[in-house]
């Protein structure tokens, strides 16, 4: 690869007392890749993610973002350099508007508070203006055009995950985190949310996708990381880790057949 990785990580470590979450894992994204990181509950998924946004901390290993070692760094940095990521747990406040969730997205890049934009107070400028603007361009672009104004707990579930993917949009990333963001959709919902995330791609944003559903992951994604208690045990194509002995003994034991769709 030609490219310098959009993220580099190299022996991520991280344990709890004697449970080792991660243990000396290497990964990469390449710029605008669309990459999965699969694996049963418990392998690590969600504790990588965490680790690469600045929500935990790592005893050992590297973390590099666009080339730049980011291990140093507080969440809000990382986003400020365009590292975005939604939440397993979806991580929304129940009272705000659907407009006010996407315009705290951007309060890295904006002067003014949400609230000041949308009451159009004294210090409702130009940039506030264009703000307001784009909130409601993204709030189309992921599908809720017409539920700007309702608040974010009035929203039905697959609205709340396309909301979340607004709200990481709207600090401009060139890398999304998604931590399962079809749990709980629907198949109609999932189809449209392939779509979506295939459009969010062609915008030249990288995604790293954990997700549980399998045929999500093999219409989407050409490369797979899979973990298991803690370690990176494959990576390659979707096809071939259903085929991987290692792989298929990780989720449901020997010679089963490949990785469904599990719980969440
Ligand atoms: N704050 C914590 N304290 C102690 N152990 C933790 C903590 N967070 C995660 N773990 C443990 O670390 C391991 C990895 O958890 P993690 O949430 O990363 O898994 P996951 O792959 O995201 O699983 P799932 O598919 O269920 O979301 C698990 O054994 C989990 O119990
Ligand atoms: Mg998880």
């Amino acid at each position: 690869m030609s490219e310098v990785p959009v993220l580099e990580v190299r022996g991520l470590t991280l344990r709890y007392g004697g449970l080792s979450a991660l243990e000396g894992v290497d990964l990469a994204v390449a710029p605008r890749a669309l990459d999965a990181l699969i694996g049963p509950n418990g392998a690590g998924k969600t504790s990588l993610f965490n680790l690469v946004s600045g929500f935990a901390r790592p005893q050992a290993g590297e973390i590099r973002f666009c080339g730049t070692r980011i291990e140093g760094l507080k969440p809000s940095a990382r986003a400020a350099l365009g590292l975005a990521r939604t939440f397993q747990n979806l991580r929304l406040f129940a009272e705000m508007s659907a407009l006010e969730t996407v315009l705290t997205g951007m309060h890295a890049r904006l002067r003014a508070s949400p609230l000041a934009i949308l009451a159009r107070g004294p210090r409702f400028r130009r940039e506030e203006r264009a703000a307001l603007e784009e909130a409601r361009a993204l709030l189309d672009f992921v599908g809720l055009s017409g539920v700007e104004l309702r608040r974010a707990g009035e929203l039905s579930y697959g609205e709340r995950r396309r909301l979340e993917i607004a709200r990481a949009l709207a600090s401009r990333p060139k890398l999304l985190l998604l931590d399962e963001p079809a749990a709980g959709m629907n198949p109609a919902e999932t189809a449209a949310l392939g779509r979506l995330l295939g459009e969010i791609r062609a915008r030249g944003i990288a995604l790293l996708l954990v997700e549980h559903d399998m045929s999500l992951v093999m219409r989407l994604c050409e490369k797979v990381a899979v973990l298991n208690f803690g370690r990176r045990i494959f990576e390659g194509s979707p096809e071939a880790a259903r085929r991987e002995p290692c792989v298929l003994e990780a989720y449901l034991g020997v010679g089963e057949a490949a990785p469904a769709r599990a719980a969440p």
